[in-house]
This record gives structure tokens, C-alpha cells and sequence, in this order.
């Protein structure tokens, strides 16, 4: 029996997180499993209301759960920062979720924005680090607001967090067992604190001689995603650059309509989401492509063990994208966010 905490969140993020409860359900009859759901109310709206961002309580309940399921955070009304610090980078910060996992996998028969690119050469997994880097909010100004003023914002990395990241990185190619490589994203030749990566990572390697050894500056990284993605099997990188690498992963696997990450503390509570976003404009529309949250909820199975069930989401997907829809966007679909879960729940 699982505890399950589910946080819809804003936006589009009730109506996606409502299609993989769905899936998730038709999964748990399949393979008997059972789960108790918790929903939380958190996001703009709460905020809005009461004031409120993440209670002290929410956290303590939370604690309490085998994982955490979220839809998206961030809402028109609310200064942008709000939200994301106060419920998303919290969680993940309180919870130390430290690997930010983002498979960047084009499903058969997706539209590919690449020329001559398909499901055989868009198949690896970004592991961002999590915790650290400029996310980790050291920073301020002085002389704020005159013509002197002068902003920082420091790019902070420890031993340990480098380390357990690259660990985990080296491990998971190994346990992948595909193309056993291990590319380390980075920028050794300007950012001074990237030898602390590039030393770590030649410590670890020597622990994993089944594993290739490979560095490339984040900037090369972008452009061998885009020229030649099958040269990719796992990449580590920093919180900062694996945030925008994995938003360019996205849009080459189809799109924010299916791109997943776990948040994961391995021994602790994670956060799986789908990383699009609120997509306020698409909201209430019954428009918007529940397939990522589907991958998210997909995501959370493994990680608790499920694996034939993990797996059956995955075909189930793949025959929805073989068979179905091609395009992933919101609205242009041909299917509506109901229908697409009704698909996946179904073919389960
Ligand atoms: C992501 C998002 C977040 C991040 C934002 C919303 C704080 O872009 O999950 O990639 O920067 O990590
Ligand atoms: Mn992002």
C-alpha cells in the first residue's frame, strides 16, 4: 500500500494530473497494487486566497509519503518566484531531492523538429543535479537601483553534492546497460568551479570501468543535441545548465506535452512532475497533452518498484503515439486531454 501525496497545483495541472490518476488506477487494477492518495491543495490559488505557499504541515504530511505526484506551479496572478521557490524548489530542497531526472526519449511516431531523426537516435537521460549551483539562492545586491549597482548571484557546489550526483549518474548508466556512457556537461574552460565536476568525475569514473568516459562544455552539448543526439547515453550536469539542456532535450522528444522528470531523493521522498509548466493560456480547455504527466506518473512506478507496471505505461504510450497522435501540442492533438488518458487507461 502506497501513500501517495497528489498536488495538482495551477494552471493546466488538475486537468493532466486527473488523466494520469486515471492511468494510474487502470495500472493498479492490472497489477494489484494498492495506493491511498492524499491530495494537497497548494499553488496560486491557495496563495491568493489565504496567503499561504507550503505550511510548515503540509511539509510534515508530506514526509510521510512513498512519493509525491504534481501537476505545475505558477499562476498569472502571482509575481513570478513566488510559487516556484515557495512550493517547487522548496520541496525539493527540504526533501533533497538531489538528482533531477529527465529522460529525453522520442516515442515512435512523434513529429521530431530534427531532419533524419528518429526513436533510435533520440534516446538518453539527462541527470541534473538538483540541489545546488545558483539555485541555492546566495546572492543579493548593493546599490540597488542607482547606475552602481551590482548583482550577484553565486554558483555554489560542495563535494558531496557534486559527488552523490555523479554517483548516481555513473550507476544509472550502468543499471541502464545501453550505450554504458557517462557524458559530463559542464563549462571546465570559463567557470572556475567546474574542476571541482571534472575532478569528482574522474575520481568516480575509476569505480566504473564498464563506463565511458566522456566531457563536453554545455555549449558543444546543445549543439551535438540537436546535430547528432545518438551520441548521448546518460549526461550529468549542473542544476543551472540542466535546466535549460533538458528544456532543449524536450522540445526535440516532441514537446512539454510529454517530457517527465523525477525529483529524487533515493532514500527519501521524490516529486515526479511533468516539466511544462502551468500553461495558463491552454487552462480548463480540456486542450492541453496529459502525456508528460502521464510519463511522470510512469516515472513514479519505477521508482517504487513497479516495474512491469512502469513498463506497461510506457507501451501503453508508445501504441497511443504509434497509433494515435502525432503531434504532441496542446490543441493540435486531435484528441482532447480526456481522450488521450481515456487512450492510455485503455490500452492498459
Ligand atoms: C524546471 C523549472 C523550474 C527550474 C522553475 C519553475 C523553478 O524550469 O523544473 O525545470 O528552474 O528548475
Ligand atoms: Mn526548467
Amino acid at each position: 500500500m502506497y501513500k501517495l501525496a497528489i498536488i495538482p497545483g495551477d494552471g493546466t495541472g488538475p486537468e493532466v494530473i486527473r488523466e494520469a490518476v486515471k492511468v494510474l488506477d487502470a495500472a493498479k487494477t492490472k497489477h494489484r497494487f494498492s495506493y491511498e492518495a492524499v491530495h494537497f491543495d497548494l499553488g496560486g490559488e491557495r496563495y491568493l486566497r489565504t496567503g499561504e505557499v507550503l505550511p510548515e504541515s503540509v511539509l510534515k504530511e508530506l514526509s510521510t509519503m512513498n512519493a509525491i505526484l504534481l501537476g505545475a506551479v505558477g499562476h498569472p496572478d502571482v509575481k513570478p518566484g513566488i510559487l516556484e521557490h515557495g512550493i517547487l524548489l522548496k520541496i525539493r530542497f527540504f526533501f533533497e531531492q538531489y538528482i533531477n531526472l529527465r529522460p529525453i526519449k522520442l516515442f515512435p511516431g512523434v513529429d521530431c523538429p530534427l531532419k533524419n531523426k528518429g526513436p533510435n537516435e533520440i534516446d538518453f537521460v539527462i541527470v541534473r543535479e538538483n540541489n545546488e549551483c545558483v539555485y541555492i539562492g546566495a546572492g543579493g545586491f548593493l546599490y540597488k537601483g542607482t547606475q552602481n549597482e551590482v548583482a550577484i548571484q553565486e554558483m555554489v557546489y560542495t563535494r558531496r553534492g557534486v559527488e552523490r550526483a555523479i554517483r548516481y549518474a555513473f550507476d544509472y548508466a550502468r543499471q541502464r546497460n545501453k550505450g554504458k556512457k557517462l557524458t559530463l556537461s559542464a563549462k571546465t574552460n570559463v567557470i572556475q568551479a567546474h574542476d571541482l565536476w571534472q575532478r569528482v568525475y574522474d575520481e568516480v569514473s575509476r569505480e566504473y570501468p564498464d563506463i565511458a568516459r566522456d566531457y563536453a562544455h554545455v555549449d558543444a552539448t546543445c549543439m551535438w543535441m540537436i546535430k547528432n543526439p545518438e551520441f548521448f547515453d546518460v549526461i550529468v550536469t549542473t542544476n543551472m545548465f540542466g535546466d535549460i539542456i533538458t528544456d532543449l532535450g524536450a522540445i526535440i522528444q516532441g514537446g512539454m506535452g510529454i517530457a517527465a522528470g523525477g525529483n529524487i531523493n533515493p532514500k527519501g521522498v521524490s516529486m515526479f512532475e511533468p516539466i511544462g509548466g502551468s500553461a495558463p493560456k491552454y487552462t480548463g480547455k480540456n486542450i492541453i497533452n496529459p502525456l508528460a504527466a502521464i510519463c511522470a506518473c510512469q516515472m513514479m512506478l519505477e521508482y517504487l518498484g513497479e516495474k512491469q507496471a512502469a513498463k506497461d505505461i510506457e507501451n501503453a504510450v508508445a501504441w497511443v503515439t504509434t497509433e494515435k497522435v502525432k503531434n504532441l501540442s496542446a490543441g493540435k492533438m486531435g484528441y482532447s486531454t480526456s481522450e488521450i488518458g481515456d487512450l492510455v487507461a485503455g490500452h492498459l
